[in-house]
């Protein structure tokens, strides 16, 4: 039975392959040198993704891939309960947050928050009571509320290094992230037994990093 493991590049999968590995799973080539979206593994039955993070979920929902590692982040703006997240791996820790100008205060009434975290701004925003007109942007936050594009921003907070360098500060946070295992719900029941066997082997992997 084949398994089809969705992975993203970057620091996901820097932190990602020594688990794997403790897992009894390595690539067959270095995925970080290769243009190759899927990668053979030393177990003939087990092959990698490499997917942009976004996509990760999507993937894994509709059973295009068994499993996969994705932001908490990511997994908070998909949405879909549709999907299994058994093992937390504690890596790629950051924190989703507020922030706006440091020093600056909300107008009253509406404001304006700029943000790739649409939903998760939306849905945070709606549950303190606040009126969010929520603009969305691709990257590079930090810069709406330097042009008066936003009053707030959404974003992933990790040494505070970003925002500082641009004026910004941190103000709450809306969730704490880290990379989460995912499994397709069909895949866990057809595939169980390689696939408990694989979250085990990650579980026991995760505990002794
Ligand atoms: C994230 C985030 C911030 C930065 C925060 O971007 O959007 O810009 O990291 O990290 P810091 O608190 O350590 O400065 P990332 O580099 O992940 O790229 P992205 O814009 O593609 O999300």
């Amino acid at each position: 039975m084949q398994i089809t493991i969705a992975l993203t590049k970057g620091r996901i999968l820097k932190e990602t392959l020594p688990l794997l590995a403790a897992a009894g799973l390595e690539p067959q080539e270095d995925i970080s040198k290769s243009r190759k979206l899927i990668f053979p593994t030393n177990r003939p039955d087990v092959r990698l993704l490499i997917l942009r993070g976004v996509d990760v979920p999507t993937y894994v929902q509709h059973g295009a891939a068994d499993m996969g590692v994705a932001g908490k982040d990511t997994l908070l703006e998909h949405g879909s309960d549709d999907l299994y997240e058994p093992l937390d791996l504690g890596i790629a820790r950051c924190q989703l947050m507020t922030a706006g100008v440091k020093g600056a205060e909300l107008p009253r009434g509406r404001i304006r928050v700029a943000t790739k975290f649409v939903h998760s701004a939306k849905r945070y925003y709606a549950a303190r009571g606040r009126q969010a007109d929520i603009i969305k942007l691709y990257g590079a936050m930090e810069l709406a509320p330097l042009m008066d594009l936003a009053d707030e921003i959404v974003d992933i907070v990790d040494t505070g290094n970003t925002l500082k360098a641009n004026g910004l500060e941190a103000r709450e946070v809306i969730a704490p992230i880290s990379s989460r295992l995912i499994v397709n719900k069909a895949s866990m029941k057809m595939k169980y037994q390689p696939i408990s066997a694989l979250i085990d082997k990650l579980a026991a992997a995760v505990a002794t990093d």
